[in-house]
């Protein structure tokens, strides 16, 4: 078995009882994105695999916030497989880096292969999956679907952004629309373009009907 197949079975089984929004699909989805991209590209394809199927391994919201969870239960598989420091080392950068978390994010870490694992996640918060992802997120945290009396909060810090409880529809002007503007990659933001159109279109659905037929 090659390391890249014996990742995905890794990833699977940790992933087994994952919520909707971070399970073994989602995974699946950026790792098809980001072999995509990677395609006009010049870039190690290994780590973008390796990057793109490790990135969401454990979820600080469910680990009490703990941020180098995700890190090192990658960094510890990778060195069972005796994978080369060097390799390890960009995937965990990687996976540190790869979160938009509000305005207020510090990147700390930069490569291609970065860039293109951030645009397949960013991806997949867009479009008719993006939206899906918002309301199951939103459903699982109780918020409202949308209320006309609460604004979107804008730069929020990141332990603001961790805490916002408000309705899902303010999520779009909070994280979702802004996503286009933030694409690295020329496929990337095509398909960005394409995703934040389609929400557009879903966002003024949503309000006609909010208002009632006339
Ligand atoms: P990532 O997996 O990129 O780190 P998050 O864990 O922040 O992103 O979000 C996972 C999914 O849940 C994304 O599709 C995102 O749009 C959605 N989501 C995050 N925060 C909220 C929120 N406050 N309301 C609704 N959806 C949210
Ligand atoms: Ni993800």
């Amino acid at each position: 078995m090659t390391l890249i197949d014996k990742t995905i079975l890794f990833v699977k089984q940790q992933l087994q009882h994952a919520e909707g929004g971070h399970d073994w699909f989602h995974i699946e989805r950026v790792y098809k994105n980001a072999i995509l991209i990677s395609q006009e590209e010049v870039c190690d394809v290994t780590v973008v695999k390796l990057g793109s199927l490790l990135h969401d391994i454990a979820d600080s919201k469910f680990h009490d916030g703990d941020e180098e969870i995700g890190p090192k239960i990658a960094r510890t598989f990778l060195e069972s497989e005796n994978v080369s420091e060097e390799i390890i080392d960009h995937v965990v950068q990687i996976i540190k880096n790869i979160s938009f978390k509000g305005g207020n994010f510090e990147k700390t870490f930069s490569s291609k292969e970065l860039e293109i694992v951030q645009d397949a996640d960013r991806l997949d918060a867009l479009g008719a999956i993006g939206i899906a992802r918002a309301f199951n997120y939103g459903g699982y945290r109780n918020q409202q679907l949308y209320n006309p009396l609460i604004a979107p909060k804008l730069d929020m810090t990141k332990e603001e952004y961790k805490k916002n409880l408000s309705p899902t529809l303010n999520h779009f002007y909070e994280k979702l629309l802004l996503l286009k503007n933030k694409m690295n990659t020329k496929t990337g933001k095509k398909l960005a373009q394409e995703r934040h159109r389609f929400m557009e279109t879903f966002l003024s659905q949503f309000y006609a009907e909010w208002e009632g037929e006339k």
